[in-house]
């Protein structure tokens, strides 16, 4: 049996009297890369932001490497924040800090305050995404594209075992997006992170994914393999490989 790194059981989330997810069972595998789609507003980054602790499950248990995170208060929680970085839908960047502020951000949070450590960190995330040296910009006068990566890098600084995209792709060119892919595969590969990706971007999940699963209405509707998805004959999912998702681009 496979070994998973996260464990989502029951899951259930709703804001006030608005059901989001109804009872989602998902384990991502250490090592993968797995593609979340689904239908806009179907709870894709709710359900994202329950891995890493970011929100608490209304019903049910998220496991992180074989513990509970579901009842920790946030000081326990800190260490499992450390294993799962996020890199959250439309980058999220602080406008006010440098680049290099930004990336050290999760680092200073989780209370680290050597500061030869931080920057020695802060310049391995940025070589890792191909911005070496952009410590001192500003992320106004940096691209689309750049921007993701430092906020890619914000996600990898503080060493996670797995890493969170919610919809890296969005709003690129499709030459920028597959940079972003080239990074995502090189962090699975050559740094053994599992991935766990949100998107629309055909074209990407059939480059990255090792396993796909696609969420409707708070559901977990189907799940298969990339070339299951090629073929499917759903009638919910065929708009969406045939690339006609309904999906405004951002
Ligand atoms: N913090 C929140 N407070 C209230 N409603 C929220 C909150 N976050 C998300 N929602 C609602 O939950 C639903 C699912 O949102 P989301 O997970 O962002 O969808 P998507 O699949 O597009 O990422 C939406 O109807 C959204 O408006
Ligand atoms: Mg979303």
């Amino acid at each position: 049996m496979a070994d998973p790194f996260i464990r989502v059981r029951g899951l259930e989330q709703k804001f006030g009297s608005q059901v989001v997810l109804r009872g989602i069972d998902l384990d991502v595998i250490r090592g993968e890369t797995l593609v979340l789609l689904g239908t806009s507003g179907g709870g894709k980054s709710v359900l994202l932001k329950h891995l890493p602790g970011l929100m608490r499950p209304w019903k049910g248990t998220v496991e992180v490497d074989g513990v509970d995170i579901s009842a920790l208060n946030e000081r326990q929680l800190a260490p499992y924040r450390r294993k799962v970085g996020i890199m959250f839908q439309g980058s999220a960047l602080f406008d006010s800090m440098t680049v290099g502020e930004n990336v050290a951000f999760p680092l200073r949070e989780s209370g680290e305050k050597d500061e030869a450590a931080i920057s020695k960190r802060v310049g391995e995330a940025l070589d890792i995404v191909h911005l070496p040296g952009q410590e001192d910009k500003m992320p106004a006068d940096l691209s689309g594209g750049m921007r993701k990566r430092v906020a890619l890098a914000r996600a990898v600084v503080g060493r996670p075992a797995c890493v969170l995209y919610d919809e890296p792709h969005a709003g690129l060119d499709p030459i920028t997006a597959d940079s972003i892919d080239h990074l995502i595969k090189d962090l699975q590969v050559h740094h053994g992170m599992t991935n766990v990706v949100i998107t629309h971007e055909m074209r990407s999940v059939f480059r990255i994914a090792d396993r796909v699963i696609f969420l409707k209405d708070g559901r977990i509707h189907w799940a298969g393999s990339p070339e299951e998805l090629k073929v499917t004959r759903d009638p919910v999912l065929r708009p969406f490989v045939d690339g006609d998702s309904g999906e405004p681009w951002e």
